[in-house]
């Protein structure tokens, strides 16, 4: 951020419309499960001696069971990784060698494109339109499947669009997946827990037919507010999880095992907080939404899940790249639109989880103001 001081609207500093980090305290009930499995010596190779080896793969099948009804089996089908970083990477990594191809639909999880760019394979975008709320288009999915495809990318909830799967979507693509038994379904609901106005988040894991074609992943970081204690999992078929695991360990030898402890308190004990994290987020959402419908020829769809609403500033600029750095200039760093696959050219990702209402308030008057001082 160029510029740090006061820019006369009462709000110091550059304001962070950036990182999908949110900045809300992990729960207390996490930190002291780690407290308590170091202090009882889970301190060494996983599994610990004298503790239970697999509470944080038990606690994640009874989550899915909870949550979705859907029974996984927690030693055969569940992999706890660093981060869902790491997941994304094995489940490609098991799955492609340079030359392949992964269909993604786009805009999407920005990281995730970078990640085909680092292995060598092709990414085959099917573009996601504003128009159609951002829906998945089946037939143009079906279209991109070559013989090259190993894998389609799906991440729903959507980031940066903020949009949710329907069952009917899920079901297309069960159906494609039916049709093209050598391609599998890598699909990441990081924020799958992160949902608003009552929307719900569907799992294709129910199927236990598709299992082996289906790699799901999650993590920790959004929902318990855990993005530096890297933890998060993978739910497949067994002779997948037996390849992964086996990545697994030629990488790092498997997670912290008193993280994996706090991970399975988050799951059993933290529901009050993560309700408490949403709520205050809702209000944040709505605070940015109310302030964007004031901006002039800017348009939005409103996100249903996640931290981020991917507005269209294409009446000011296609060229996103340029204009959010004028928008750092002008005192509130966001992320250009064109990161998240060509389809997010023209838009602007602003997150409201890691500021409070009145910064966010401030940082769209800065934007609208600084897009009337531009056309003059
Ligand atoms: C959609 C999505 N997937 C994965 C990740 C990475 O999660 P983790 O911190 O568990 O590696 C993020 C983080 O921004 C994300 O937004």
């Amino acid at each position: 951020m160029a510029r740090s001081e006061d820019r006369g609207d009462g709000v110091e500093g550059p304001i962070n419309m950036w990182v999908a980090d949110p900045y809300f305290k992990t729960d207390e009930k996490i930190i002291e499960a780690f407290n308590y499995a170091v202090a009882n010596g889970c301190t060494h190779y996983f599994p610990a001696r004298g503790f239970d080896g697999h509470v944080l793969h038990r606690a994640i099948a009874q989550y899915y069971l909870d949550d979705m009804a859907v029974q996984v089996d927690p030693l055969g089908e569940v992999c706890p990784t660093h981060g869902a970083q790491e997941a994304l990477s094995l489940s490609v990594q098991a799955t492609t060698r340079p030359g392949d191809e992964i269909v993604v639909p786009e805009p999407t999880y920005s990281a995730f494109i970078d990640k085909l760019e680092a292995f060598g394979v092709k990414p085959v975008f099917v573009p996601l339109l504003e128009e159609e709320h951002w829906k998945l288009d089946i037939d143009a999915l079906r279209s991109a499947v070559s013989e090259k495809t190993k894998m389609i990318y799906l991440c729903d909830p959507n980031n940066p669009t903020g949009s949710v799967c329907t069952r009917a979507e899920l079901d297309a693509l069960s159906e494609l997946l039916k049709e093209n038994k050598t391609v599998s379904l890598l699909i990441d609901e990081c924020y799958a827990r992160i949902l608003y106005d009552g929307s719900a988040h569907h799992t294709l894991l129910d199927d236990r037919g598709l299992l082996d074609q289906l790699y799901v992943v999650s993590s920790f970081s959004k929902t318990y507010a855990m993005t530096g204690w890297r933890l998060g999992y993978l739910v497949t078929g067994r002779r997948n999880a037996d390849r992964i695991k086996h990545l697994s360990e030629e990488y790092n030898g498997g997670v912290s095992y008193a993280v994996q402890y706090a991970g399975a308190a988050a799951l059993a004990r933290c529901s009050g907080s993560v309700r408490s994290m949403i709520e205050e987020l809702d209000r944040r959402r709505r605070v940015m939404l109310g302030a964007l419908a004031e901006v002039k020829d800017v348009s939005f769809e409103t996100p249903s899940a996640g931290f981020e609403v991917f507005p269209d500033f294409s009446a000011y600029s296609r060229h996103t790249v340029r204009l959010a750095s004028e928008l750092e200039e002008a005192g509130v760093k966001t992320m250009p639109g064109v990161k998240y696959g060509p389809s997010g050219e023209g838009h602007i990702r602003l997150v409201f989880c890691a500021e409070e209402a009145p910064r966010i308030s401030a940082g769209i008057s800065r934007i609208s103001e600084h897009l009337r001082a531009r056309r003059g």
